[in-house]
């Protein structure tokens, strides 16, 4: 056990598997206490559970990210649960491999609900409680997606992290202006191995050519880990960061800077 965040409450979402389920375990493992939020009650409870087996402090949470109820009921848990909440990482998100001309309107909308909504909202009700608590840090989950188009599918993907990358942007500019002492960065993760790309190959046509095809593309030859994104959203959880707001973290193998 590390103490580079000990003293922090940290709402984490969709934090039952992947990428949010990794930093969840990873801000307790340097001291915060967290909270484990996900649309999946049974599958938060066991990964706060795991937390706490390891001698870390954490808590379930039921939280639709799309839901603003889900969200007022979440901070308030939170605050009831550890007296604050200062880390929001707005994690949750959900990818569709549907191409645009096939693309319902209502996919389309549920895929904005959850991946830029539901970000907004952890904006809104996360910077309250951060307002109560005397600052914050908020970090948001985008991809390289979120920065470059992607094809084969991911049309309305890309159009909701690319607007989590801008919605970012500007949240930390208005909350420096208006001295909140809350930072709001994202961190834009590659190929990582989660369950969510493994349902992204399993859809394609030929799998194990398709996981090939994109390993090849990735400059360091393989996938990123999730303990790779949670070391980059500790870091702008932690205090070390206190002069970084409005940046985009890449973690990514090197995707990016092609
Ligand atoms: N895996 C990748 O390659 C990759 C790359 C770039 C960005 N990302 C982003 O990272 C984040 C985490 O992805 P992952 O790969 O760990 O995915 P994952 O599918 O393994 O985990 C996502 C979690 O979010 C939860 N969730 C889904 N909808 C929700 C909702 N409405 N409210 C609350 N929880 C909800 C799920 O139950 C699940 O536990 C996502 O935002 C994703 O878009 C992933």
């Amino acid at each position: 056990m590390g103490n580079r965040v000990a003293g922090k409450v940290a709402l984490v979402t969709g934090a039952a598997s992947g990428l949010g389920k990794a930093t969840a375990g990873r801000l307790a493992e340097e001291g915060a206490a967290v909270l484990v939020g996900d649309i999946r009650i049974d599958a938060a409870e066991e990964a706060a559970a795991a937390i706490v087996k390891d001698g870390g402090r954490a808590r379930a949470l039921k939280l639709d990210v799309s839901s603003e109820d889900d969200w007022i009921a979440a901070i308030a848990e939170g605050e009831r649960a550890f007296g604050k909440v200062d880390v929001v990482v707005n994690n949750a998100g959900t990818a569709d491999g549907t191409w645009v001309h096939k693309l319902t309107l209502e996919r389309w909308r549920r895929i904005h609900a959850v991946n830029l909504d539901g970000v907004f909202l952890g904006i809104k009700h996360g910077a309250e409680a951060m307002k109560r608590a005397g600052g914050g840090s908020i970090v948001n989950i985008s991809s390289v997606a979120g920065l470059v188009g992607i094809a084969e599918g991911a049309a309305a993907y890309c159009s909701s992290k690319g607007g989590v990358t801008l919605l970012t942007r500007a949240v930390a500019l208005e909350f420096a202006l208006l001295k909140t002492n809350i930072r709001v960065n994202s961190v834009h993760p590659g190929y990582m191995d989660t369950p969510m790309l493994q349902g992204v190959i399993a859809a394609y046509r030929e799998p194990e050519a398709a996981r090939q095809r994109l390993v090849a593309g990735a400059p360091l030859g393989r996938f990123g880990e999730p303990r790779d994104i949670a070391n980059a959203v500790l870091y702008l959880a932690s205090d070390e960061s206190a002069f970084v707001t409005g940046t985009q973290l890449v973690v990514d193998g090197g995707h990016y800077a092609r």
